[in-house]
């Protein structure tokens, strides 16, 4: 499939009920400062303008990611097109400096409000179009995390709400509290603990489903088999069990349907996995802004073509049993995500 659109913009959908439009595929931008090993700054930033150029419009980067770096890594393009673009950013997951494997979550009121003056501080922004609770500390009632993001809403520091990794009854009960736009939790070919409980619930209250690591942090692209022999020193996968050991081998053959589907469309591996992410969201009735993350021009070119691949159902069905037969989970603690929960 090519990936030549020119100028051409992606297809644009509505973030939460009342929302603004965003392209359907938004931008990932972790890695370029945390968790995937070394970052040529240049090719990212030239990444950021590539991404805009074709229409993806939200931009996704949280507090913890390389310890507030990310957020002013991409805060002069923040800046430069403001107007253009829906900004995302999380609080709640607290790294240890020393550590970063160590994480812990604070949702306290007083803890939220100390992140959200730090991110908007580090974007340089009047205001956070989306912000996200991204971990669920158990510790603090729901209702009073949301309620105090709802303050955030009212003294106009933020616009949307969002929430990753909560469960069902989680999201009914933030909800209840204040309208929540998006969750945001993993989705693609490999994880979808999601589609038990957490769809139905965002399809029921009308939010928008913002699958992370859609492309399965890149191991469904077949850029990577092993992440212990073939990852630098320090790449969070590294510590991901389905990434490593006889794990890793097991779920390299499960891509072989990939594969083969991607070859017989004359598309890339990883495209096949995006537009599985898109078409699984219809067949739940859901709206989707699936956000893949990379630093290179011509993978956001690849990525976006995507959005103009449309698989057939008898293609759906052959990728259907790949999630059940997956070895490891997603995380090494799942007691972290909405799953451990359930
Ligand atoms: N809420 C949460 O808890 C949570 C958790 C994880 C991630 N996220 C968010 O979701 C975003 C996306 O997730 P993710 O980055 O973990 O995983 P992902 O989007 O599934 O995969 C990203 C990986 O795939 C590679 N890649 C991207 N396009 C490719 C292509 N066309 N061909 C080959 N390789 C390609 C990237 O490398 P290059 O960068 O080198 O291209 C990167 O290593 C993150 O950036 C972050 O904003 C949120």
């Amino acid at each position: 499939m090519s990936t030549e659109h020119g100028t051409e913009k992606i297809p644009t959908t509505r973030l939460g009920t009342g929302g603004p439009e965003v392209g359907v595929q938004g931008l990932g931008c972790m890695g370029m400062s945390f968790g995937y090993g070394p970052t040529d700054g240049d090719e990212a930033r030239a990444t950021l303008e590539r991404a805009l150029e074709l229409g993806v419009t939200l931009y996704d980067t949280a507090d913890m990611y390389g310890w507030g770096e990310n957020e002013k890594f991409i805060a002069p393009f923040v800046r430069a097109n403001r107007d253009e673009i829906v900004l995302a950013t999380k609080f709640g997951i607290v790294l240890d400096k020393d550590d970063p494997a160590k994480r812990g979550v604070n949702n306290d009121p007083a803890y939220i409000r100390s992140c959200v003056e730090g991110s908007l501080r580090r974007l340089g922004v009047d205001v956070i179009d989306l912000y996200y609770m991204h971990r669920r500390d158990v510790n603090v009632p729901i209702e009073e995390t949301v309620g105090a993001m709802a303050e955030l809403v009212a003294e106009g520091k933020v616009k949307q709400l969002g929430l990753s990794e909560v469960t069902g009854p989680e999201l009914r009960a933030a909800h209840a509290v204040h309208p929540i736009a998006a969750v945001q939790s993993e989705w693609s070919v490999f994880s979808r603990d999601v589609e038990a409980g957490v769809v139905p619930a965002v399809k029921e209250l009308g939010v928008t489903f913002v699958p992370y690591s859609p492309l399965g942090r890149g191991f469904l692209t077949g850029a990577f088999t092993n992440a212990t022999d073939e990852l630098t020193e320090g790449d969070n996968r590294r510590a991901m069990p389905r990434f490593t050991g006889e794990n890793a081998a097991t779920n390299a053959a499960l891509l072989e349907p990939v594969r083969k589907l991607a070859e017989t469309r004359g598309a890339s591996l990883g495209q096949v996995a995006l537009a599985w992410v898109q078409q699984r969201a219809q067949v739940h009735g859901l709206p989707v802004v699936p956000i893949p993350g990379t630093r290179k021009r011509g993978r956001i070119e690849e990525n976006t073509a995507a959005t103009r691949l449309v698989l057939t159902d008898s293609e759906l069905e052959l990728l259907d049993p790949i999630a059940g037969q997956v070895a490891g989970g997603r995380y090494a603690d799942m007691n972290f995500t909405s799953a451990g929960r359930e």
